[in-house]
């Protein structure tokens, strides 16, 4: 029997994480599972798009069954099936779109197609229940670097963006740079607790044209040629200490551009997203900023700021709600933009 509450079945395999959940009104989690691939990509290096739509093939079944079982809920209660069908790997992408249009069309429930960084930045309606935009938010994941304004719950403004590799992405490759393997990103940040930032600057890149633009290729680059200059010189590095000094930039860069859109937009709310939002020093100097600013603080909890399905869940509620459903012929869009719709 369905109730006066919107609860919908979120489903998420963009990349290597295999995610279901069962979120009620957008803002009530009653599960979030979320079978990780990291341990089989670990031994590449990083993530191989083969593998991760193999595996979602193999667990995403079993992850639904779990999502419903422990929300204590089936489908005769659903309201809705809410998918990400981009940005991310074309076939990790097919395996959740494929899966969620056959449980919606055998259940005759509606269709939702989520825009995954639109997921991203939905996680902090799980987290703060009151949080309503506008706001302004900073997207920093694997594949995307975002400042935006989010104007209404399916709109949002386009501050700035990376224009080379996302900060996620220059984690994962610097740790990869000093040893560190994969996934860098929890890497990097451990290793830096014990590390001593001050033992080399690096450059914090400005863009020209958008002052609001990012670029963190040219930080990884001054990275990997530090290691080179030292290596032709016979000189050993504490990775520790190049860890603590790249995180210092990247924050560094990070909080700057919010600061500097916080006092031209003199929005009250700022929240951080994406999977590099889970890292503890970005949090702690992103807080600080906002505090000097009596700008209110927002951030998920780690388990949703990396990726999970029930920040799809959260983000389809609101597309639901304005009666942005997908047809049949959803397809996987790996190229999916911000603000586009399929
Ligand atoms: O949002 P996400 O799970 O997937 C994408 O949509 O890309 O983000 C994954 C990224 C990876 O680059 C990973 O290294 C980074 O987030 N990450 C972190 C931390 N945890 C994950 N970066 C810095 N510090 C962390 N603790
Ligand atoms: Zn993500």
């Amino acid at each position: 029997m369905k109730s006066a509450n919107t609860k919908i079945l979120a489903i998420e395999s963009s990349c290597d994480e295999t995610a279901a959940a069962v979120v009620v009104n957008g803002r009530d989690v009653r599960s979030n599972i979320i079978s990780t691939q990291i341990p089989l990509h670990t031994l590449y290096g990083g993530v191989v798009p083969e593998i991760a739509s193999r595996k979602h093939i193999e667990r995403i079944d079993n992850v639904i069954k779990m999502a419903l079982s422990e929300a204590d809920t089936t489908l005769d209660e659903l309201d809705a099936v809410a998918v990400t069908y981009g940005p991310g790997l074309v076939g990790a992408l097919l395996v959740g779109v494929a899966e969620a249009k056959a449980i919606a069309y055998a259940a005759g429930l509606p269709l939702i197609g989520v825009n995954h960084i639109e997921g991203h930045i939905a996680a902090n309606y799980i987290e703060d229940k009151t949080l309503e935009p506008p706001f302004l938010c900073l997207i920093v994941s694997g594949g995307h670097t975002h400042l935006v304004q989010v104007t209404d719950y399916n709109k949002c403004t386009i501050l700035g963006r990376s224009v080379d590799d996302a900060a996620g992405e220059a984690f994962d490759k610097v740790a990869r740079a000093i040893g560190l393997g994969y996934p860098g990103g929890p890497k990097i940040e451990e290793a830096a607790k014990s590390g001593d930032a001050s033992c080399v600057h690096f450059p914090r890149a400005k863009v020209s044209g958008n002052p609001y633009d990012f670029s963190f290729s040219g930080l990884k680059s001054a990275v990997l040629n530090y290691l080179n200059h030292l290596s032709m010189h016979g000189e050993a590095y504490n990775p520790n200490d190049i860890a603590a000094a790249f995180q210092e930039a990247v924050v560094g860069v990070l909080c700057d551009h919010v600061a500097m859109a916080l006092d031209e937009t003199k929005s009250p709310h700022f929240a951080l997203a994406g999977g590099v939002a889970s890292n503890g020093a970005l949090r702690s100097s992103m807080q600080e900023v906002c505090a000097k600013k009596n700008v209110l603080f927002h951030c998920p909890a780690p388990i949703f700021c990396t990726d999970n399905a029930a920040m799809i869940g959260a983000a389809g509620y609101y597309a639901y709600l304005n009666g942005n459903t997908s047809g049949w012929d959803l397809n996987a869009v790996p190229q999916l933009r911000l603000g586009e719709k399929s």
